[in-house]
């Protein structure tokens, strides 16, 4: 049987090498994206993988979306949150919108992606929610009050659902990456950027592909019995 999944903020950064490689393991895959069309068109075009455009932080765009989706490729088998954004400022200096803003994309957003395919996982007994946390999700940073605050409750509700989902078939699993070389970590200034380089035992920023790796683990039928895990993934800067 060819499982379905989607994977949000799934035309760029890690997001990108999950489609690729949920793609090349033979899942249908679907990439949502929020803003950059140009990104989205280039990554369809040379991956063959359908891209949908909506934001996860709007819980009705997620749910015509996400029917969309359904419509086009069949039910929802796997839900990647992978979607995720930073507004890094010194909590003195933080704004509310800054606060919002990252709370509504990296965790409402989760609720707003899995609520709606939530009932049919049931329905049908399988699903495999995956999420994208954060090492600041579990060890705090500096300059993220909003970020790592976002993060630590990814992996609160994957601990939550997890219990709720393990007798319907259903596992939901996060995965807190370290320092990967994204757009994401390239925009923190390049002195701060080798500070925390320094910090990491393997020597090195993790590459987009070492996290895709991990979900494709996870998403296998095989891992029917892991339910409820955080798995690190950080070059050994942050032993949780
Ligand atoms: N701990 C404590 N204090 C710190 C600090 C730290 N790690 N870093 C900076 N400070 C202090 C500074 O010493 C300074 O104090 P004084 O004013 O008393 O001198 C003050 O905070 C302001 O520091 P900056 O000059 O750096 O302030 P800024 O306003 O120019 O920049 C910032 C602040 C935007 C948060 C910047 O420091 C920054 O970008 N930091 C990196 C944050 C980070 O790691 N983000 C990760 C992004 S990647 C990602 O999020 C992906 C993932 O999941 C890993």
């Amino acid at each position: 049987m060819t499982r379905t999944a989607i994977v949000t903020g799934g035309s760029r950064g890690i997001g990108a090498s999950i489609s690729v490689a949920l793609k090349k393991a033979g899942y249908n895959v679907a990439a949502n994206y929020a803003g950059n069309d140009e990104a989205a068109a280039k990554f369809s075009h040379e991956t063959g993988i359908p891209v949908y455009k909506w934001s996860v932080g709007d819980y009705d765009a997620c749910a015509a979306g996400l029917s969309k989706v359904e419509a086009d490729l069949g039910p929802i088998d796997i839900l990647v949150n992978n979607a995720g954004i930073t507004r890094d400022s010194m909590f003195h200096k933080m704004t509310r919108e800054q606060w919002n803003e990252v709370i509504n994309t990296n965790l409402n957003g989760v609720f707003n992606m899995t609520h709606p395919l939530w009932s049919g996982m049931r329905d049908r007994r399988f699903g495999r929610v995956i999420t994208i946390s954060s090492i600041n999700g579990q060890k705090g940073q500096a300059g993220q009050a909003n970020y790592s605050a976002s993060k630590a409750g990814d992996i609160g509700f994957t601990k939550a659902l997890a219990q709720e989902g393990a007798r319907a078939g259903i596992t939901v699993n996060v995965i807190c990456p370290g320092y990967i070389a994204t757009d994401m970590v390239m925009a923190v200034p390049e002195k701060v950027r080798e500070g925390i380089i320094a910090q990491i035992p393997v020597g090195r920023l993790g590459e987009p592909d070492e996290i895709a790796r991990c979900v494709l683990f996870l998403a296998s039928d095989e891992a029917g019995f892991i339910t409820g895990s955080t798995i690190t993934a950080n070059g050994g800067q942050y032993l949780a």
